[in-house]
């Protein structure tokens, strides 16, 4: 599929749930944050149904985010649904790693090629602060266990304020380095001004060269994180919506003010 600015697009990040286990400060409120209703809340058969023509018509790569994919229940299961699906050249989980020391193994059998996992410090206090009560022993196992189940390349998503040359940055850098993992640095961004900016060594954020459509947990494709536009697939139907949101897809992201992360995964 090609939009009006001649940009392939080929990839699909599917946001399976709003729910997270951590409430990091930069993405979600403490509290009063207005849920999905489970029924709004797409089925497995709905996602895999969608990714499926999304698939026949020329994605190829397929990222599943949050909120935090692994409490989605049945997660392992929806994974395989969409493993099995012809044509995914590149499966991945966007994950804060809490979970991970559960799921890899099952996770790899059920066809996930490779994750990305949050972690913005090392250090167990700053982790406790930034997250609202996470403990960092339980990421960094999950870490280890998806290099161990051979989820590869396991790279790491640090957000950062200005510069990778902040001291909790530094020392994320230096940690990936002795445990042989790939480090991507993300410019936090004002969710309430609605800034945007672009991910170091990666597309995020790079208009020119964007190749993706989000669907969010409640089923809404967004064809830019940066522009209030979505296309409801229930309501639209799903094909239609698909041919819209790439015939639509803004040239450029301007700001997102309805939408938060826990909602649209990144
Ligand atoms: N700015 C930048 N990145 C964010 N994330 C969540 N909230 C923000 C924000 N305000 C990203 C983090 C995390 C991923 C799940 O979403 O990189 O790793
Ligand atoms: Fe959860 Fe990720 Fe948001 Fe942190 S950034 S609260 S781990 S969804």
């Amino acid at each position: 599929m090609y939009d009006r600015f001649n940009r392939q697009i080929d990839y699909l990040r599917i946001s399976v749930t709003d729910r997270c286990n951590l409430r990091c400060r930069y993405c979600m409120p403490e509290e009063g944050i207005q849920l999905l209703r489970h029924e709004d809340i797409l089925s497995f058969d709905e996602i895999a149904d969608f990714t499926r023509i999304a698939v026949k018509k020329g994605v190829s790569k397929v990222r599943i985010t949050g909120g935090e994919p692994l409490v989605r229940k049945g997660i392992v299961t929806l994974v395989g649904m969409i493993s099995g699906i012809d044509g995914i050249k590149d499966l991945s989980m966007t994950t804060n790693g809490v979970l991970l020391k559960n799921f890899s193994k099952d996770l790899k059998l059920a066809g996930l090629h490779r994750v990305n996992i949050s972690l913005d410090t090392i250090d167990p206090a700053r982790f406790e602060f930034i997250t609202r009560g996470g403990k960092i022993d339980e990421v960094l196992e999950g870490i280890n266990a998806a290099q161990k189940a051979g989820l590869s390349p396991v790279k790491i998503n640090c957000v950062i304020k200005e510069s990778k040359d902040e001291e909790d940055a530094i020392r994320v850098t230096d940690y990936c380095i002795k445990n042989d993992l790939e480090i991507r640095y993300i410019r936090q961004m004002d969710l309430v001004k609605g800034h945007f900016s672009t991910v170091e060594g990666g597309r995020g954020g790079n208009c020119i060269l964007c190749n993706r459509l989000r669907l969010t947990a409640n089923g809404k494709l967004r064809p830019c994180l940066f522009d209030n536009i979505e296309f409801d697939i229930r309501e639209i139907g799903f094909e239609k919506a698909l041919m819209m949101a790439v015939d639509l897809k803004p040239e450029s992201g301007s700001n997102n003010i309805t939408g938060e992360f826990y909602n649209i995964g990144g």
